[in-house]
């Protein structure tokens, strides 16, 4: 049984344990496998999900949508939520989730205020899954970037991992990091602008469960490191625009940079990038992120799967 809770809500990475995050991992190579043949159980028929997005999205929304489809469910969307539901009417979101769960079955949020969907998830009659709250996180983001880490590499356990960008605002970094800390002997080199550096409390909570190192540039780290998990610099939250124009243009993954990396190494970004990852390197196999948006389909199809529990239904096929 992955969760408990009624209903079951997917908020923060602390929640998951690793045995639960080993059981998703099967879970979804089970629903690639199953996608590739074709073969995939419609258990989500009858089924309804809303997303609710009040900040742009590309990969998160239509990957959570493009599962539920998938395995059978109907989708009820809205991009812009902001602008386009009754929030622009004044509605809160605690009254836009007890509104809207009236209708579906789980419903997925994204918003710009860091808190805001945990807050409403206690008024909301159905599963409510954070698809990232501003600055704080981005749990199911985290799950496929592990997911994609232990495909490409074999596994999780002693990988070196070097995070490269916005630190500070980065919120797939700030859930990632957290189920890293249930991994042994986890190596990560946190590099970033100096106003961009990870949450201090974040830093002392991981430093407690793995080797932390922190620099202001990657050189001396790159030959040594497993994944590099580069981000962009999330402008929207950057409120200073002096302070952008300084830190955007930090760091870049690039031929040169490709040179330094062993042929293991695997760079990962949860995209979208802007200038961080030269387009030059999407040819080399050490170029993951293609992979790991694929990996995010199947990954949430194995939470779906978990969500309404329909073993059953996978056991029979
Ligand atoms: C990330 C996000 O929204 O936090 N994107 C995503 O969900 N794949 C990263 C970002 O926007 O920089």
């Amino acid at each position: 049984m992955l969760l408990r809770m009624k209903p079951t809500h997917i908020l923060h990475a602390k929640q998951f344990d690793r045995a639960q995050l080993e059981q998703l991992f099967t879970v979804a190579e089970e629903m690639e496998i199953r996608d590739k043949q074709s073969s995939l159980s419609r258990f989500l028929s009858g089924k309804m999900l809303a997303t609710l997005f009040y900040e742009p999205s590309t990969r998160t929304r239509f990957s959570f949508e493009a599962a539920f489809q998938k395995l059978g469910g109907t989708i009820l969307s809205t991009e812009n939520a902001g602008l386009s539901s009754s929030a622009a009417k004044g509605e809160t979101l605690e009254d836009v989730v007890r509104v809207v769960g009236q209708y579906v079955d789980a419903i997925i949020i994204r918003h710009p205020q860091e808190g805001a969907i945990q807050a409403a998830s206690e008024y909301s009659p159905v599963p409510i899954l954070n698809a990232g709250d501003g600055a704080g996180e981005h749990p199911t983001q985290a799950m496929l970037d592990l997911f994609t880490m232990k495909k490409e590499c074999g596994q999780i356990d002693g990988l070196n991992i070097l995070f490269l960008g916005d630190l500070r605002y980065g919120r797939t970094v700030h859930s990632l990091l957290q189920l890293l800390s249930l991994y042994q002997n986890i190596h990560v080199t946190l590099v970033s602008p100096p106003e961009l550096s990870l949450p201090q409390e974040l830093e002392a909570l991981i430093t407690k469960r793995m080797t932390v190192q922190k620099a202001a540039s990657p050189e001396r780290f790159m030959e040594k490191a497993d994944v590099i998990y580069a981000t962009r610099i999330q402008k929207e939250r950057v409120t200073d625009p002096a302070m952008y124009e300084r830190c955007k243009d930090s760091y870049r993954v690039d031929a040169s940079f490709l040179n330094l990396l062993k042929p293991s190494a695997r760079i990962l970004h949860p995209l979208p990038r802007v200038n961080e990852v030269d387009s030059c390197c999407d040819e080399d196999d050490r170029a993951a992120y293609f992979r790991q948006v694929k990996n995010g389909l199947y990954l949430r199809m194995a939470l779906f799967s978990s969500l309404f529990e329909e073993r059953a239904a996978r056991a029979a096929l």
